[in-house]
């Protein structure tokens, strides 16, 4: 839910912004002066408007409105000055230079509604995850890999050499092309013999998952689990792809991808995703959840965004957009996205059921397993033996990629 903080000493004039915010949408966090307005700012969470009082003990709205957009610059936009009929003329032109959204006392519901439609309508999530995330470049040798996979006249040779450049890349690609993702087809031993039997589409596609690898920077424990619970569910989607006849390949990558926006997340401000971690964790909320409230948007988005930067194929970008809200498909998440992201969702309860990258088993936290198996069409018993062969394939490609 959209949240406003009001900093105001009156508590006539907090009662009743905090009454119209509740019937405009919004849970409001109260502070009588900038000590209080400073924790709630410091529990991370994202304000859809700041309301605060011209005069305040020890202090002042203007100031307020300096310590706020230093803290976070996109509150600049979102803050709103309370002040009485009569204002001081030096003031009046601070505020004016400034360009501070102004509510004169005493204000009516009316004035309220009016300062929150002016804010740039309902937050626009893609504007601001551009505004507040830094999402990551495409690693080098990749881009050149991505580059050389979209020439018309490549040879496998090209490529190899490309490839070759990076030898992490090279181990790596050949570590995914060994895996049970792929272990149906022959033993690959060299990148020439990876890219003729996967074939450039998919080494596209492995080239990138294995290049997100360095987002996770540095390397600890909560990042492990994050890396852990992508192979988890990029293991689990291929197997549930094999059993609906569906891409296995396919679902595979876009398990190893589907939280990628995690880690840009955690890499972008990593006490702060820390933090939300835990309570993930102990609260037994899912991810998008905590993230929503804390950032103002979520992984999910994130990762599309990434996917949209680094040139993911579509149908990728999409699953990944959806792994979480498949409960509301619109009309533009049809045929195989939906299916894909289906597939990925339904890994993904799997594994979150399992504690595959968390502490421990949450199976409080429902992702919907059982609606997105019944969406699926896999029948229980089958679904009983898939869970129960996946948790043994997992423990042994584990040791592969940790
Ligand atoms: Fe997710
Ligand atoms: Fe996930």
């Amino acid at each position: 839910m959209a949240r406003l903080l009001i900093i105001d000493d009156d508590p006539d004039i907090t009662e009743i912004l905090d009454l119209y915010g509740d019937f405009l949408g919004y849970e409001a966090d109260v502070a009588p002066g900038w000590q209080e307005a400073g924790k709630h700012l410091a529990g991370k969470r994202f304000y859809s408007a700041v309301f605060c009082d011209l005069t305040l003990q020890g202090t002042n709205g203007l100031q307020i409105f300096e310590k706020i957009s230093g803290l976070d610059p996109r509150l600049a936009g979102r803050f709103v000055l309370l002040t009485g009929a009569v204002m001081d003329e030096g003031v009046e032109r601070q505020i004016k230079a400034k360009k501070i959204r102004l509510v004169k006392k005493p204000f009516n519901f009316e004035d309220i509604k009016a300062a929150l439609q002016s804010m740039e309508g309902p937050v626009d999530t893609r504007s601001l995850i551009l505004q507040s995330a830094k999402l990551p470049a495409v690693p080098l040798v990749a881009a050149k890999i991505l580059a050389l996979i979209g020439q018309e006249n490549t040879t496998i040779e090209d490529l190899k050499d490309a490839i070759m450049a990076d030898s992490s890349l090279t181990t790596r690609i050949l570590q995914m092309a060994n895996s049970v993702f792929f272990r149906f087809r022959q033993n690959v031993d060299t990148i020439s013999d990876a890219v003729s039997v996967l074939g450039f589409n998919t080494i596209r596609s492995v080239t990138l998952a294995v290049s997100t690898r360095d987002i996770y920077r540095p390397f600890g424990l909560l990042e492990e689990k994050l890396w852990e619970h992508n192979l988890g569910v990029s293991l689990a989607s291929g197997a549930i792809a094999a059993e609906i006849r569906s891409g296995r390949e396919e679902a595979a990558i876009a398990g190893l991808l589907h939280d990628t926006g995690k880690l840009v997340m955690n890499s972008n401000q990593p006490e702060r995703y820390l933090f939300l971690a835990q309570s993930v964790q102990e609260e037994k909320v899912p991810f998008h959840t905590v993230e929503t409230e804390v950032f103002g948007f979520g992984h999910a988005e994130v990762g599309s965004l990434l996917g949209e930067k680094w040139g993911f194929p579509d149908i990728l970008s999409g699953a990944i957009l959806y792994h979480h809200s498949w409960k509301s498909f619109d009309k533009a998440v049809q045929g195989d996205v939906r299916e894909l992201c289906l597939i990925v969702a339904l890994a993904d309860a799997l594994c979150t059921r399992l504690g595959i990258g968390y502490k421990s088993p949450m199976p409080e936290l429902d992702l919907g397993e059982k609606e997105l198996q019944r969406l699926l069409k896999i029948d229980d018993g089958r679904y009983g033996e898939i869970a129960s062969k996946f948790k043994e394939t997992f423990l042994n490609e584990k040791m592969h990629f940790m």
